[in-house]
């Protein structure tokens, strides 16, 4: 039987004091088509949620704009007060119109005001990681990280972590707060982050890697892969994330669910060991495509 258990993916400390199983769990496919409105079946997200704990999952990553707001409501209301030791990292710096509609917001004010209602949705006294969805281009970024500061400074956010950023980007930041982690969207075929990767494990930065399976869209298409599949019982997603873990010690997957069974797939791949020769395998072929 396969052992479910994300501790095995081993673990890394947020800002030096945070440990978490690297291997987590991403909360926007808890919502509607397009992230918006709740789930088509409300009781399978929550059921998602709950296992959590069971599997040692105890990093959650959710948004304010999942939803808007549903993918926050429904961690809240499924696993608040929280087992000890599960760190939900949120995010602000998107405002929602309506389904897969994005808009870039850092103004101070809506920074502030999405951490704080963060706190009131999550049921947290304090958000111990708080994200810049995106650095948004219209407003100073003086005045966005000048913002994030003074909510650490205030005892609202703990940590600070940046999204879909350049390491000239993470440089910037840095003169206005330590930045602890970095979620850019990275897997095993879609690898333009890499240069943000190298400086974070250099640097000690926890790497969020978005969209860690592709969507659920990886396929064994050469026989190499399907060879490496076979051996490890495994699917492409799971290989994939497998191989993540692998790359770096500061890599934090976060494959997104509504279902339990899926869930319990991605976990299922904490328990592979790749050999350096599958691993530069893997390798070659996510770099093909
Ligand atoms: N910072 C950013 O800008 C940003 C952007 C996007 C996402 N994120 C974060 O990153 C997380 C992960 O990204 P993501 O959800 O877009 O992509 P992902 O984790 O690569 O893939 C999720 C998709 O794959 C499906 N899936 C999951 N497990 C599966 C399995 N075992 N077998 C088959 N299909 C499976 C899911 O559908 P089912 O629900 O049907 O399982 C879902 O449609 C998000 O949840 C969110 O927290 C951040």
């Amino acid at each position: 039987m396969t052992t479910l258990d994300a501790a095995l993916s081993g673990s890394f400390a947020i800002g030096g004091d945070l440990k978490v199983n690297r291997l987590g769990f991403g909360a926007m496919r808890i919502t509607g088509p397009g992230i918006w409105g709740p789930p088509a079946d409300i009781e399978e997200a929550k059921a998602v949620l709950r296992r959590l704990p069971d599997l040692n999952v105890d990093f959650i990553d959710t948004a304010e704009s999942y939803g808007p707001y549903i993918s926050e409501e429904l961690i809240g209301e499924a696993l608040a007060p929280y087992s000890r030791g599960t760190i939900i990292a949120t995010k602000s710096g998107l405002t929602r119109t309506g389904p897969d509609e994005w808009h870039q917001l850092g103004r101070p004010e809506f920074l502030r005001q999405g951490a704080i209602q963060s706190l009131r949705r999550l049921k947290v006294e304090v958000i111990d990681l708080w994200q810049l969805h995106r650095i948004e281009s219209k407003t100073p970024r003086a005045d966005q990280f000048g913002a994030i500061a003074q909510l650490q400074r205030d005892g609202i956010i703990r940590h600070v972590g940046l999204s879909e950023v350049s390491v000239a980007d993470i440089k910037e930041a840095q003169k206005y707060f330590k930045v602890t982690t970095v979620q850019n969207m990275y897997n095993l075929v879609s690898r333009r982050a890499e240069d943000v990767l190298d400086y974070c494990e250099q640097n000690g930065i926890g790497f969020i890697p978005w969209r860690p399976i592709d969507g659920g869209n990886l396929a064994a298409t050469s026989a190499e892969f399907r060879a490496i599949a076979e051996k490890h019982d495994a699917s492409p997603s799971q290989l994939a994330l497998a191989w993540m873990l692998k790359r770096s010690p500061v890599m934090l997957p976060i494959p997104g669910t509504g279902k339990v069974k899926h869930l319990e797939e991605n976990i299922a791949a904490a328990a592979i060991t790749l050999s350096d020769a599958d691993f530069a395998t893997l390798d070659r072929i996510g770099k093909q495509g």
